[in-house]
């Protein structure tokens, strides 16, 4: 049986990423250049710095990722490639460079999806894993609850209807003056405070119980501090952050678990940057323990932006015939 070795690449965001993926699950090279240092600076993603910053490094990384996994382009089968949703300087980078390498090497070219790159992460530590099964995908840009029928045949069951998961997170944690990205910071100290506290509102949609929508909580945080300023008073840090993760934790369990009722799924997994939170990942566990499901999650590394679940991605896109051509293009709101 021949073996398929993908080589990918992901630069939809802040983080140039190049990874080789044999045979769908395994992960023989992972590198990640994070731009997080660059960014803190200004409090955020700089759309121009970001471009900038991955036609600086991607050779550098694909060329990591190659010597790590201790390969040549010529042992490649495919290129994969997230085109989208993203940033569009930032994805263009990315997508060049896989037609260049596609071209030059005559290589069959895939572009992913980042949302099923996020979701695809899963199959890497859990073998056994195969759809169908129901995702939580929570990032930076992105909160969505997604069935996954097959690979490569999802469906959306909810969505944000304002803020994402981690841009609550990034917003809650520059008002604390925990800086940027303030998910793992607030995730750190909430382990010093009290999550019973301060109660701070769960919001829920009416008529649409698996949508989800973080802006009032946030609001509810920015104006407790208001609050206690103009009082005069001093408030506690970890008491907010910790208050905060739960009001969101809870939402995000809730509606979960909502979702594996009303699907009749056995099997639930989460993704994106937000599922490396530690109160998430141990109260989604108790949830699905208490209904008796498997769940399933990535290590952090393959839950914050990587190429690893790119490759992954790519494999099953590949095996079902997906190919793109050299016109292919930068989708910044390419839809799943
Ligand atoms: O998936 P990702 O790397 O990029 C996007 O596709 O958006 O997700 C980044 C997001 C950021 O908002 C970051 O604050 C959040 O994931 N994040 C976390 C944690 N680690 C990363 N949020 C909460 N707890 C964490 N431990
Ligand atoms: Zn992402």
């Amino acid at each position: 049986e021949k073996e398929i070795k993908i080589l990918a690449i992901e630069s939809s965001c802040d983080e140039t990423a190049a990874a080789v993926i044999r045979n769908g699950r395994e992960v023989l090279s992972n590198v990640i250049s994070s731009q997080i240092e660059l960014h803190k600076l200004y409090g955020g993603v700089v759309p121009e710095i970001a471009s900038r910053k991955h036609i600086e490094k991607v050779n550098q990384v694909i060329q990591a990722a190659l010597d790590e996994a201790e390969m040549t382009l010529d042992d490649m089968d495919a290129i994969g490639v997230t085109y989208g949703p993203g940033l569009v300087g930032a994805l263009l980078v990315g997508v060049a460079e896989a037609k260049a390498i596609a071209y030059a090497k005559k290589l069959p070219l895939v572009g992913v999806h980042h949302i099923e790159g996020h979701i695809s992460a899963n199959y890497i530590e859990h073998p056994d894993l195969e759809p169908p099964f129901i995702c939580l995908v929570v990032s930076g840009g992105h909160t969505h609850l997604v069935r996954v029928k097959d690979y490569g045949t999802y469906e959306i069951l909810g969505r944000t209807r304002d803020d994402a998961a981690g841009e609550a997170f990034d917003k809650v944690a520059r008002a604390i003056g925990l800086g940027y990205p303030g998910g793992p910071k607030i995730d750190k100290l909430s382990k010093e405070g009290n999550p019973e506290a301060i109660s701070f509102p769960k919001a829920h949609v009416a008529e649409a119980p698996l949508d989800f929508s973080f802006s009032g909580v946030k609001s509810a945080v920015l104006n407790y501090i208001n609050g206690c300023e103009m009082k005069g008073i001093s408030y506690n840090t970890a008491d907010i952050a910790a208050s905060f993760q739960k009001a969101v934790v809870d939402v995000l369990v809730e509606h979960s678990m909502k979702a594996v009722e009303m699907y009749h799924t056995d099997k639930f997994a989460i993704a994106g940057g937000v599922a490396a939170n530690s109160g998430l990942r141990k109260a989604m566990k108790a949830a699905c323990e208490q209904k008796g499901i498997q769940f399933s999650y990535p290590s952090p590394i393959f839950c914050t932006d990587n190429a690893a679940m790119i490759g992954v991605a790519a494999y099953y896109e590949y095996l079902a015939g997906t190919r793109h051509g050299l016109d292919l293009n930068a989708v910044p709101n390419l839809k799943l």
